[in-house]
């Protein structure tokens, strides 16, 4: 069963950044279903990479449009994309050491923040500010 279901309460209205979106509550279910499965460092490290991945490609796809849609808040909202990316890299280097279903808890928890605040309040503006113009 997964943790999240895609649904309206992420914002929409674009379907190019709507899709990316879609990929991390992916994302969040896989990361979700290997704790219930297994709490091997390599079960993590192989999610973590994903998440690494798509942050990647979304957060340059998104940091492009915004750029191209003269998006004034793009300088407020790189700061974060730059977070999640040092966030998932801390937790690669260190969880070797460290006890890998704590760190699924830490990283799953900055996942849910991460939906609740940036995507349905920052890149919702983004989104707001593209289709209002
Ligand atoms: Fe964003």
């Amino acid at each position: 069963m997964p943790l999240l279901q895609w649904n309206q309460s992420l914002p929409l209205g674009h379907v190019e950044i709507g899709g990316q979106h879609r990929l991390l509550v992916e994302a969040i279910n896989d990361l979700h279903d290997r704790m219930q499965e297994e709490t091997e460092h390599q079960g993590l490290l192989k999610a973590l990479h994903g998440l690494k991945t798509y942050a990647n490609y979304h957060f340059s796809n998104a940091e492009r449009l915004m750029l191209r849609h003269g998006f004034p808040e793009l300088e407020n909202h790189r700061p974060a994309h730059m977070e999640f990316r040092e966030r998932m890299d801390a937790c690669s280097a260190t969880i070797h050491h460290s006890d890998s279903h704590t760190t699924a808890v830490e990283i799953l928890s900055f996942l849910m923040r991460w939906l609740a605040r940036h995507i349905q309040r920052d890149d919702k503006a983004f989104i707001d500010f593209v289709n209002h113009r």
